[in-house]
Parts: C-alpha cells; sequence; structure tokens
C-alpha cells in the first residue's frame, strides 16, 4: 500500500491523476496539495472528496514547513509532483510565477523531501520522488528532425519551458548528490476532462458553442504531439511502479498535428454531435453548428505567439520497451471522448470561464 503526495492534484493532469490511481489501487491513501490558483478547481475532484483514503489540503509547494509536516503526519512514501504554472501564453506575459512555483516550489519540495526521507535517525526504504516535465524542456524541431529522445540536449524557449528545465536539473541533482530516490518524465501535450479552456483544445470546443472566433497563431502550422490525459497517468503509474531510479522517460503517443487541423477536426465533430443530437440545438442556440453553418469559418488568424516553438515530438521507445508502455486511447477516441466530456459538463467550463483568464486572453489576442 502506498500513501502518496499529489501536489496540483486539483488542475487539470493531476486530477485525472488522482481519480486514475483511486480507482485502481483502492487501498492507497492519496494526500492532495494544491493552492487553488486560476488553474485549480476543487471541483474536479468533487467525486472523490468523501472517501476515507482521500485528504485535500489548500496549501502551497512554497511552504516547505506544511509539506515536511504532510511527509510526516501521513506517512507518504511517494510524492507525485504536478504542481506548477503551466500555460505559456501567460509565461510571456508574466514570468515571476512561473519563476516562483516551478523553480522555487520544486526546490522546497526537494528540501522537504530530502529532510524528512534521508535526513532523520533511518532513511525511508523505497521513498519516491516523481517530477511531471514536459517535452517542452527540449526546445523547438523543425519538420524534419528526429522526435526528442531522453538524450536531447535541453533548450528551453519560454519562460514556462526554462523554468520546468530548471526544475528538472534540480531534481536530478537531488538525486544524485544526495540520493533522492526521483524519476522524471517528460510528456507531450496532454487533452480530456478537467483541461483549463485557456488552452488550445478545451478554447476550441468552448468558443464553438459559444459562437466565437477560433484563434490560430501565425500560420497554424505549428506542430504538437497529442496524448490522452488517463494515458499520461498510466505512464506515470508505470514509471512508478517499475521505472529506475534516477531516469527520465518520455511520454507521448506519436500522434502529430499541425494546431490548424486539430481546429478543422474538432469543428467538424462538434458540427456531427449537433446532427446526432437535437438537443443541443436548443443548448446552443447560437452556434453555427446550430443553424447547419460551416463551423470552420470561425477561425481567425491573430498575431504569432512571441517565440513560438515550430514541432514538439516525442520519441518515446525507452518508456515503450523498459516499461511497456502503450497508449490505450487513439486520437480518434480520445478527441471524440474529450468533445462528449464537454458537452455534458457545461457547469464546469461555464463556471471556470467566468473566472478572470477570459479578460486576459482577450486583451492579448483580439
Ligand atoms: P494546470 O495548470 O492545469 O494545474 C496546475 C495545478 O497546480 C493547479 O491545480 C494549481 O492550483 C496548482 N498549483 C499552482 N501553483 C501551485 C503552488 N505554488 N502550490 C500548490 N499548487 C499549485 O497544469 P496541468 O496542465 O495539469 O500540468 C500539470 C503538470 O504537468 C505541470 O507540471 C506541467 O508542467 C506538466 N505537463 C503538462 C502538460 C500539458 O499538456 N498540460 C504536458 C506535459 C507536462
Ligand atoms: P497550448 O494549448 O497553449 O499548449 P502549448 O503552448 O503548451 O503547446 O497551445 C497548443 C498550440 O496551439 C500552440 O502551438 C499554440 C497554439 N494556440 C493557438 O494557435 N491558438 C490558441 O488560442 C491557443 C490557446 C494556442
Amino acid at each position: 500500500m502506498k500513501k502518496l503526495l499529489i501536489t496540483g492534484g486539483a488542475g487539470f493532469i493531476g486530477a485525472n491523476f488522482v481519480h486514475y490511481w483511486m480507482n485502481k489501487y483502492q487501498s492507497d491513501k492519496i494526500v492532495v496539495l494544491d493552492a487553488l490558483t486560476y488553474a485549480g478547481n476543487i471541483a474536479n475532484l468533487d467525486s472523490i472528496k468523501d472517501e476515507d483514503n482521500f485528504t485535500f489540503i489548500h496549501g502551497d509547494i512554497c511552504d516547505q514547513a506544511l509539506v515536511e509536516k504532510l511527509l510526516v503526519e501521513h506517512s507518504i512514501d511517494t510524492l507525485v509532483h504536478f504542481a506548477a504554472e503551466s500555460h505559456v501564453d501567460r509565461s510571456i506575459t508574466g514570468p515571476d510565477a512561473f519563476i516562483e512555483t516551478n523553480i522555487m516550489g520544486t526546490y522546497s519540495l526537494l528540501k522537504a523531501a530530502k529532510k524528512v526521507w534521508l535526513d532523520g535517525d533511518t532513511v525511508l526504504e523505497g521513498h519516491r520522488f516523481h517530477h511531471v516535465s514536459t517535452d517542452e524542456v527540449y526546445g523547438t524541431l523543425s519538420p524534419t528532425d528526429p522526435a526528442f529522445t531522453e538524450d536531447t540536449a535541453y533548450a528551453p524557449n519560454s519562460p514556462y519551458s526554462a523554468s520546468k528545465a530548471a526544475s528538472d536539473h534540480l531534481v536530478r541533482a537531488y538525486h544524485h548528490t544526495y540520493g533522492l530516490n526521483v524519476t522524471t518524465s517528460n510528456c507531450s501535450n496532454n487533452y480530456g476532462p478537467f483541461h483549463f479552456p485557456e488552452k488550445l483544445i478545451p478554447l476550441v470546443i468552448t468558443n464553438i458553442l459559444h459562437d466565437k472566433s477560433l484563434p490560430i497563431y501565425g500560420d497554424g502550422q505549428q506542430i504538437r504531439d497529442w496524448l490522452y490525459v488517463e494515458d499520461h497517468a498510466y505512464g506515470i503509474d508505470l514509471v512508478l511502479q517499475n521505472g529506475r531510479i534516477g531516469e527520465n522517460y518520455n511520454i507521448g503517443g506519436n500522434n502529430e498535428w499541425a494546431n490548424i487541423n486539430i481546429v478543422k477536426t474538432i469543428s467538424k465533430l462538434v458540427e456531427q454531435e449537433f446532427v446526432n443530437n437535437s438537443e443541443l440545438v436548443a443548448r446552443f442556440p447560437t452556434a453555427k453548428a446550430a443553424i447547419a453553418q460551416n463551423t470552420e469559418s470561425l477561425i481567425t488568424y491573430v498575431k504569432d505567439r512571441p517565440g513560438h516553438d515550430r514541432r514538439y515530438a516525442i520519441d518515446a521507445a525507452k518508456t515503450n520497451n523498459e516499461l511497456d508502455y502503450t497508449p490505450k486511447e487513439s486520437f480518434d477516441t480520445g478527441i471524440a471522448k474529450t468533445v462528449q466530456w464537454y458537452l455534458n459538463n457545461e457547469i464546469w467550463w461555464q463556471s471556470v470561464m467566468n473566472g478572470s483568464y477570459q479578460n486576459w486572453i482577450t486583451e492579448q489576442y483580439e
């Protein structure tokens, strides 16, 4: 039985991971530590909040004393670190929070873990600090470059990816210098339930339903490698079970898409939903799809993101071969499930969209 501290467990990937883990390992204990920033939503954990083996703590990963207390009081043996500032556009206009949470916050967690697990009278055998990182630390690829492997040199280009790269280096150093049992996973772009609608895929789905423009940065030919979020949780699970201490593991689905093609694909899927389900016409009467008009006409090319990385692509051969990892979801099934989730959970995204981020997006790009 594991006792896990999950940081950022009220965010998009963290919440999906918590649901995945609670469902699969029902006798494990889970403590979520989350500061509930604009991106954290306690409603993401609503269905499990009363379970005996689940505890939610509202707090900041930069509070080292709090983290030490949680590690001791809950006899935590496994820390899975998701908490971060995660939106590249926000990192461009306001990098401070990224430096604070992603670098200083990770450093604070490492210090707490070292103190509680290594520096006492006895070392806690079998402890694990798993750090959730991103493929963006490797920089950008040309259309013909080979995909990122774990040996690709770090070359982060945005304040977000630079702050994640810095945290990856600290995690590595705590293993090599102090013997902390660490693993790191570098995953490609995720999509799925609970994805905050400032990111491309949920933004496009919700804007189509509200008959709002679909902003495409630059020429729309930038490429991302998309993975269904539950497959990310599954990959981290395998790293926790069988990953080698001190190693990095790439997680990805071999699923590269140009942004413009993703947007067109989602437009067609939503249009088809309106054909299949007449109730949607009543719920979203202003949507183009409600009056059988072409949704793609909402596509609007806007100014490019500064320093926009052209292409990300993950080579996950190490994880596939060493840990027997294969994503369970194809893009067809994953994106269909995701569109369905947003259609079935309007209250969730409406409440999230009432927040201040909407004004911020408007100021930046409209
Ligand atoms: P998110 O922005 O949806 O969620 C981040 C969570 O962290 C929120 O719940 C927020 O409240 C919490 N948080 C932020 N600052 C905190 C602090 N100081 N103390 C405690 N909690 C804090 O992010 P996400 O998309 O779920 O990403 C989770 C992790 O996965 C991040 O480390 C990110 O770098 C990494 N990652 C994300 C993607 C992706 O496509 N979204 C891909 C690869 C890796
Ligand atoms: P995003 O979801 O922000 O993830 P990341 O920047 O971490 O890859 O963006 C995915 C891609 O979509 C990225 O190339 C930027 C682009 N994009 C748009 O073209 N328009 C948008 O409104 C957003 C949010 C993103």
